[in-house]
């Protein structure tokens, strides 16, 4: 049954909304300096904390501005400008991390890895033992524009066993509250995620997860800070407030969406997530294409596969956009290249059956023909295969 009937959105963020925080974000304004406010943040912090495996140490920030935003509270945070910083990029979310610190100043060293891939542990320790000791190393949990995952347990403790333990700092904006995610047994000194991904609201909240580590390193980061200085937000956390105006709305929808995980569970919405991945992977490739991400390292939560050669990318697109189906096309070298499916946050077989049969339709319609039904049914049968295997 499709929750949605006006359209099908399968962008991998923004995601689509419950219909109670629909209603939550409709909400009357409250004074976001009154007690109401403090409850409702200090709530939805904590809930995050725990989904995301934040020990007591840790602190979670809810700030005012998309995942970018809190990319750059990332980094403005815990680094100097001059300090040497290892970028880990596997896609195009993964340059904008690394770039972030060089626009700030630092001295930015990148490893690269083809889009697709994912990092191996084995080339980073590599890597990190050939050089100076880093100040820091920036990953990404999950690549969004290529529906790769990283093994960040693994990166994590490669980074923390190579001179001069640097920090690990996390862009887990498309992975946390969907995949897997253990912040304090990993060694993940700061994480950040946004309030559009897994976690079922609108776009306007990003997320800011700051172990003991990268809380000391704040005091000696010396890059320029004023709005998304953390000593500011925890002062004022302290109060259950924010130092600016929050986006209040979007925080009644967070509230909410996070109240959902927590009754669902870590390991059922990971199980979930898991298993809508494994059919949406098995109905692209029923329609006949190939998936970007290499076997053993796709994502949970986008799944990314090639247009067949000669596709006019605009018309299929057009095609589906006018049947409500809306898919996310592919970034930077992969524009007109791939298709991105999104299943992460409020998700089900269904959903991902329907945009199946709307991609295979699409592309039959432009090309050889497709068989769509065929398609949609591989979605349902390896999702129910998938979610038996663990219950
Ligand atoms: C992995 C990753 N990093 C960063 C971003 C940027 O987040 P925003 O668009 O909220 O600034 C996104 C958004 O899709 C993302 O998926």
């Amino acid at each position: 049954m499709m929750r949605r009937m006006e359209q099908n959105l399968r962008t991998p963020g923004p995601t689509p909304l419950p219909d109670e925080v629909r209603t939550a974000q409709s909400g009357q304004m409250i004074d976001h300096r009154g007690t109401e406010f403090a409850a409702m943040l200090r709530e939805t912090a904590g809930g995050i904390r725990e989904l995301i495996g934040g020990g007591d140490e840790s602190e979670v920030f809810l700030l005012t501005g998309s995942g970018s935003g809190a990319l750059e509270a990332a980094v403005v945070n815990t680094l100097s400008p001059g300090d040497r910083v290892l970028g880990v990029t596997i896609g195009s979310f993964g340059d904008r991390f690394a770039r972030i610190a060089e626009v700030f100043g630092a001295h930015v060293d990148r490893l690269e890895v083809t889009w697709g891939q994912a990092a191996d542990p084995a080339v980073l320790a590599e890597r990190l033992r050939g050089s100076e000791p880093y100040r820091a190393v920036l990953i990404t949990h999950n690549e969004t524009s290529t529906g790769v995952t990283n093994p960040l347990a693994q990166l994590a403790a490669t980074v923390h066993a190579a001179p001069g333990d640097p920090l690990v700092l996390v862009d887990g904006i498309s992975g946390v509250g969907a995949t897997r995610f253990e912040m304090d047994a990993w060694g993940i000194d700061l994480v950040v995620s946004a309030s559009q991904k897994a976690w079922m609201a609108s776009p306007g909240i990003a997320i800011a997860a700051v172990g003991p580590r990268a809380h000391a390193a704040e005091t000696t980061a010396r890059m320029p800070r004023f709005y998304w200085d953390f000593r500011a937000a925890r002062q004022y956390a302290e109060k259950g407030q924010t130092p600016w105006t929050p986006a209040i709305a979007v925080l009644y929808g967070l509230r909410v969406g996070v109240a959902r995980l927590r009754a669902e569970g870590r390991e059922r919405t990971w199980a979930r997530h898991s298993a809508v991945a494994a059919g949406a992977q098995a109905g692209l490739k029923a329609a006949g294409l190939q998936l970007v991400a290499a076997e053993g390292h796709r994502s949970h939560t986008v799944t990314a596969a090639w247009l067949p050669d000669g596709t006019d990318w605009a018309a299929v697109n057009g095609y589906m956009r006018q049947r409500g189906l809306v898919v996310a096309g592919g970034q930077g070298p992969l524009t007109g290249r791939i298709l991105r499916v999104g299943h992460m946050g409020d998700v089900g077989a269904p959903e991902i059956a329907a945009a199946v049969r709307g991609i295979a339709d699409a592309l039959g319609a432009f090309g050889p023909p497709r068989d769509a039904d065929a398609a949609a049914a591989a979605v349902l049968a390896t999702h129910e295969a998938a979610l038996s295997s663990v219950s």
